[in-house]
């Protein structure tokens, strides 16, 4: 379309989710109460909701609970048959997430260093991984990414620069985005988008 200039008028669509997991205002208020402001965007959210009803009966994974909003995106989008298993360092932070959303039987709290986890955990890979914190993805990548299943995804957000990153972490993203690219044995896709996502697919190829 074109406006009275010529010139060409851009129509952004809007984006924001409209619908939200029920227990969102309550952890938003305790994470206010708390200080604590790495819960992830409304957005990215909504995508975590899409991406667990994409598998029914899925087995998920999320390193970095926080307080719990992703938790609770994606609890919003499984089904009854579906179990997540989220792994936080900071006790007192997923104290949040436990308190709310506890009484769920679809999810398991594991409060561990998630490199650790990684590490020890012996059990069947995931349908989803939402690695949202360091271990998994800038380190134990190639673990975390062993986990993940024959058409499952692995999605990582935060990935636009930002003016209040640390010297060499834009350097450590670039070099993230590059060996999750060259891999033959997933399909990957930026998304300039919300905080910056990378989404990749594990494929048969290799
Ligand atoms: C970006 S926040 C997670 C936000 C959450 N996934 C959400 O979507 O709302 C990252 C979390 O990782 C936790 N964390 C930091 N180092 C960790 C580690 N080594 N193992 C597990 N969790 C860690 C932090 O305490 C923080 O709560």
């Amino acid at each position: 379309m074109r406006g009275r200039h010529g010139g060409r008028i851009i129509h952004r669509m809007d984006d924001m989710p409209s619908r939200f997991p029920v227990s969102l205002p309550a952890l938003r208020a305790a994470a206010r109460a708390a200080g604590f402001i790495r819960s992830c965007e409304e957005r990215t959210g909504s995508l975590l909701a899409v991406l667990a009803a994409a598998c029914p009966g899925g087995r998920i994974l999320e390193l970095g609970t926080g307080v719990g909003e992703g938790t609770a995106w994606l609890l919003s989008g499984m089904d009854r048959a579906s179990h997540l298993v989220t792994v936080e360092l900071d006790e007192v932070v997923q104290r949040v997430a436990r308190e709310e959303l506890g009484s769920d039987p679809r999810v398991t709290f594991v409060a561990e260093d998630g490199g650790a986890w990684l590490r020890n955990y012996g059990g069947e890979p995931f349908d989803l991984v939402f690695a949202d914190t360091w271990p998994g993805k800038f380190s134990h990548l190639e673990r975390a990414l062993q986990l993940v299943a024959l058409g499952g995804t692995y999605l990582i957000d935060d990935l636009t620069p930002q003016p209040d990153w640390p010297e060499d972490h834009e350097a450590a993203v670039k070099r993230l985005l590059a060996d999750l690219e060259a891999r033959e044995d997933f399909h990957s896709v930026r998304m300039a988008w919300a905080s910056g996502l990378l989404m990749a697919v594990r494929s048969a190829r290799a």
